[in-house]
């Protein structure tokens, strides 16, 4: 895993920001995984400033959300569908019919769920997945102990991610028990990766994820299993990390790997050392 620590949350934003961009510009049909919650949002708000002042292209993009809760409608305010059009949707130019989101209302939940991963697949499959993490270790809303293996279902929420989520509601009893979501087998099915991290909360979940042994318990800790994962935190979220120092060795000696810019720089130096 290639883990880049940032001073802060807002250059944990752009730095993601960045990677997307780089993306849509060498694939501008790309398919994204998109996740919600607070750390992603300043992913967002950059990719908004970059569609509005640079002109960066949303039109053939095609994009596939995490999760979403059981029992809110696309306009309830405290849905992610509702999440993901006031905070990045409606500000760049996508096409309606290339957002996917999983639905909170469908009256068949077993056959929406087989229909969203054919649809994931139909489109090509997901080119970068973007993650938040969960103080707990999930990743979507696939709780502890979910199969690693696991697809698209719908999962009963841990007391925890209800504790957690509860800010977005007017009382705990509101936050919805169940959520439909993307399995981690779905998400490793994703090209390329992308782990967002930011605040003390997460940094157990995230030196677990990363440094720990692969578990249910720890879902994220299941990508490591992935080739291609790039972490993204913040000092506070890394502060747990007992590799740190390599990481930022790394770092420093390829600036830029992340956007793959420095690889033939990389292959020049292996090439000089091997000789
Ligand atoms: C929810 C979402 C996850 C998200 C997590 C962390 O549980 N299902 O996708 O990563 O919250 O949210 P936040 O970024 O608000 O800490």
């Amino acid at each position: 895993m290639e883990v880049i620590v940032h001073q802060d949350y807002e250059s944990v934003g752009r730095a993601a920001a960045r990677i997307v961009a780089q993306t849509l510009n060498s694939k501008p049909n790309a398919v994204l995984g998109l996740a919600t919650g607070s750390t992603p949002l300043g992913l967002y708000q950059e990719l908004v400033r970059m569609h509005r002042e640079e002109g960066l292209d949303f039109s053939q993009v095609v994009t596939f959300n995490l999760d979403e809760y059981v029992g809110l409608t696309k306009n309830d305010p405290r849905s992610y569908y509702h999440f993901m059009r006031e905070n990045l949707f409606r500000h760049v130019n996508i096409s309606p019919q290339n957002i996917y989101v999983p639905s909170g209302t469908t009256d068949n939940y077993h056959a929406f769920c087989a229909w969203y991963e054919r649809r994931i697949v139909e489109s090509g499959g997901i080119d970068l997945q973007v993650l938040g993490i969960g103080s707990d270790g999930h990743i979507a809303f696939n709780e502890p102990s979910s199969s690693l293996g696991s697809r698209t279902r719908i999962k009963t929420l841990a007391k925890q991610t209800i504790e957690d989520n509860a800010r977005f509601f007017d009382r705990l009893e509101d936050v919805p028990i169940y959520a439909i979501t993307m399995g981690v087998g779905t998400i490793l099915e994703a090209r390329r990766i992308l782990l967002l991290a930011n605040g003390t909360k997460k940094a157990p979940a995230v030196a677990a994820a990363i440094e720990g042994p692969i578990t249910s318990r720890i879902t994220a800790s299941a990508l490591q299993m992935h080739a291609d994962v790039t972490c993204l935190l913040d000092e506070a979220a890394a502060s747990q990390l007992e590799m740190i120092e390599y990481y930022r060795w790394v770092q420093a000696k390829h600036p830029g790997a992340a956007l793959r810019v420095s690889r033939p720089h990389f292959q020049r130096q292996i090439a000089h050392r091997m000789n």
